[in-house]
């Protein structure tokens, strides 16, 4: 199974800071796939044209069976992970989103700035996440059991 972390965040991709929640998406999914993995790691900044060529890239040359994006899904103006996203997506799969923001409303009140979304763009899988590691840890497991399924969806079985 081929999986790219990516890690959206101007700071991170200059060195300012040290990402954190890249590797927190790998020890997450590792721990939760027993099918090796070849992993895609790439932390770039918040630069729209860029993650849509990455995405594509990922998607269309590289057939990564999931992608997964960190970071820039807030009202910050340089916040563009669900537009680079949108733009790149076939179909959108919202409840990814929407259930983000619905589960973790009740202990943290400002889930809902985050504009994070999902979809599919040929046999990939999409999915943005929260910038926060621990926000990672609060939202990817409990979307395990979709992601599985949307992976046997689009490889068909
Ligand atoms: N969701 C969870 N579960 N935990 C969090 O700590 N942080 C929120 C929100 N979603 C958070 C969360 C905050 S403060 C912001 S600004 C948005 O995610 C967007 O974060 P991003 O721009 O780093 O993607």
């Amino acid at each position: 199974m081929k999986i790219a972390r990516i890690t959206l965040s101007d700071r991170a991709s200059a060195g300012i800071y040290q990402d954190r929640s890249g590797p927190e998406i790998e020890r997450i999914l590792g721990e939760a796939f027993s099918t090796g993995i070849t992993w895609n790691r790439e932390v770039i900044p918040d630069n729209r044209q860029e993650i849509e060529q990455l995405l594509i890239r990922l998607c269309d040359a590289d057939a990564c069976d999931l992608i997964v994006t960190t970071g820039g899904t807030g009202p910050a103006p340089r916040d563009v992970t669900p537009e680079a996203t949108r733009a790149v997506l076939e179909r959108e799969l919202p409840g990814f989103g929407e259930v983000m923001r619905v589960m973790s409303f009740p202990t943290v009140p400002t889930a809902i700035l985050s504009r994070a979304t999902a979809g599919t763009r040929g046999r990939s899988l999409i999915l943005n996440l929260p910038g926060n590691p621990k926000a990672i840890g609060e939202c990817l497991p409990m979307l395990l059991p979709a992601i599985r399924e949307a992976l046997k969806h689009l490889r068909g079985e």
